[in-house]
């Protein structure tokens, strides 16, 4: 019975933080789930970047070994049960022998003559065949020094289970488990089709790092895999080349342990990105896109965004030739720019990132003069209405759909000037210069998920 409920209890507890209506950010969980739907969907809240928060997180792994280990446990103990089952029998069988050793014995100890050589040899046999008896007594002493190990690890996993139970109260055990069983086969369909979603907030700001201008850009690769913790910085938003390479977020604090790359062609505005170890950026004075490659330190490409504007001519609302605005999401490359044609609203173009060559285009009919910034989210354009305090995300453009809607989703601008804004897919993360200032902001996406059955 301890065991079982100590299973039900690590069960609960390594889903209860991630059910949890209102998670607390210092305890790192960061995706929930919510079984209230009675429509057998479940309601999956992402606080991104989160996607294994759940297994990464220490007090999971705790949980995960130790239910493991009482898993281990049990087995053992029904391994030993059967042993000792099998033994017993072995021994039962083995009674009558002994009975007839003991009567010869006893018979030659009142009677000593009576032991001739012919009965000593029946004695002897008897006793040969009461020999392997030896290793099942052998294997219990082994099994005895089990149980005792068992026993302790047993003792010392219901220490730590009541010191969790009194953390968290009593419960109904059986309820418990169904629970349980039902919050975890949710929670497992929910895990796996994490990905994208509707943005529905955005954290407070975190302040990487205070340097360089007022107006600039920095990043990191918004695909290589996690292991690639480069970070770049691009100072300023008119004519510049150099871009600096940090190893690591940590050194982009510091300052130190950089690369410098020095561009063959000026960059305008800030709206670079870092994509699969290229860079992309708009060339100066003109409507041209470059992708240059770290590794090899080269302009792989150029070619010009048909008909995009540029030199200042439809920046956002902070100018800073910041006409053209590249980016990525969860599904690949984007401009996002305006025409004359389009009269000066924003427009959308998914981009072959070999080539360059425009895909797709949208018209999102929003005036790109009156957008702070804005940012791709699973295929979804998100424009922000200033750069300045009180700015908030105002509209949505939907290219799934080709369809928008206005949203009011407030954020908070620290440092009143932001002159970049961009997502990082890989972390989910919003990245800005502000002011001067390097900043941070987690994103909340939302998503509602079919059940696991389909
Ligand atoms: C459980 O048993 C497996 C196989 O014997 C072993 O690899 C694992 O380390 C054990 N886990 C714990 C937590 O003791
Ligand atoms: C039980 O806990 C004690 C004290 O922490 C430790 O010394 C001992 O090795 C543990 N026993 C087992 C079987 O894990
Ligand atoms: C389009 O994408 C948004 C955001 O990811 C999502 O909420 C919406 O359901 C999608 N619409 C269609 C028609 O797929
Ligand atoms: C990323 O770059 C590598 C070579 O550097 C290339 O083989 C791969 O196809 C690229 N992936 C994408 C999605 O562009
Ligand atoms: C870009 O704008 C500057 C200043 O407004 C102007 O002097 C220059 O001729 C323009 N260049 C092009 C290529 O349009
Ligand atoms: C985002 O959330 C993670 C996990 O809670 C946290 O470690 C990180 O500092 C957060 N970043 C920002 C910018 O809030």
């Amino acid at each position: 019975m301890h065991l079982f409920s100590a299973i039900f209890l690590l069960l609960m507890l390594s889903l209860v933080p991630c059910e949890a209506l209102y998670p607390s950010p210092e305890e790192g969980w960061q995706i929930y789930s919510s079984s209230q739907d009675v429509e057998g969907k479940c309601l999956c809240t992402v606080v991104a970047p989160a996607q294994n928060m759940c297994n990464r997180d220490p007090r999971s792994k705790q949980l995960r070994h130790l239910m493991e280990k009482v898993q281990n446990i049990t087995q053992s103990m029904e391994v030993l049960d059967l042993r000792t089952y099998r033994d017993l029998q072995y021994v039962h069988n083995t009674a009558s022998l002994m009975k007839t050793v003991d009567s010869r014995l006893k018979m030659a100890s009142d009677n000593p003559r009576t032991l001739n050589p012919k009965s000593f040899q029946e004695l002897k046999d008897t006793v040969t065949q009461l020999l392997p008896l030896l290793p099942v007594l052998e294997q219990y002493k082994a099994d005895a020094r089990m149980l005792g190990q068992l026993k302790e690890e047993v003792q010392n996993l219901s220490l730590v289970l009541l010191a969790i139970q009194e953390e968290m109260g009593a419960y109904d055990y059986e309820e418990l488990r169904h629970r349980v069983l039902l919050l975890e086969t949710r929670l497992h369909s929910c895990m796996q089709k994490l990905g994208c979603g509707k943005l529905t907030g955005v954290s407070n700001p975190i302040t990487i790092r205070a340097s360089g201008s007022r107006f600039g850009s920095w990043m990191t690769d918004t695909m290589t895999p996690s292991s690639d913790n480069r970070v770049w910085s691009m100072d300023g938003y008119l004519k510049g080349r150099r871009v600096l390479e940090y190893r690591t977020l940590g050194d982009f604090m510091k300052g130190q342990n950089f690369v410098q790359h020095l561009l063959p062609h000026p960059w305008a505005g800030t709206g670079h990105v870092v994509y699969n170890g290229s860079l992309y950026y708009n060339k100066y004075q003109s409507n041209i896109v470059i992708k240059y490659h770290f590794r090899s330190r080269s302009v792989l490409l150029q070619r010009s965004l048909p008909s995009a504007g540029y030199n200042n001519t439809f920046p956002y609302s902070w100018g800073g030739s910041s006409d053209i605005d590249l980016m990525a999401d969860e599904n690949g490359l984007w401009a996002v720019y305006t025409t004359i044609p389009n009269a000066g609203n924003i427009v959308i173009s998914r981009l072959e990132p070999q080539s360059l060559e425009v895909l797709q285009t949208w018209d999102t009919g929003f005036p790109k003069r009156s957008a702070g910034e804005a940012f791709m989210i699973c295929g979804t354009l998100y424009v922000t209405n200033s750069h300045l305090a009180g700015a908030k995300i105002y509209f949505a453009y939907y290219t799934n759909s080709s369809s928008y809607e206005y949203t009011d989703i407030p954020f908070h601008n620290q440092y009143s000037h932001i002159s970049m804004l961009d997502y990082n897919p890989r972390e989910r993360v919003l990245y800005t210069w502000n002011n001067g200032h390097q900043v941070l902001y987690n994103v909340t996406l939302f998503q509602v998920i079919t059940n696991a059955e389909d």
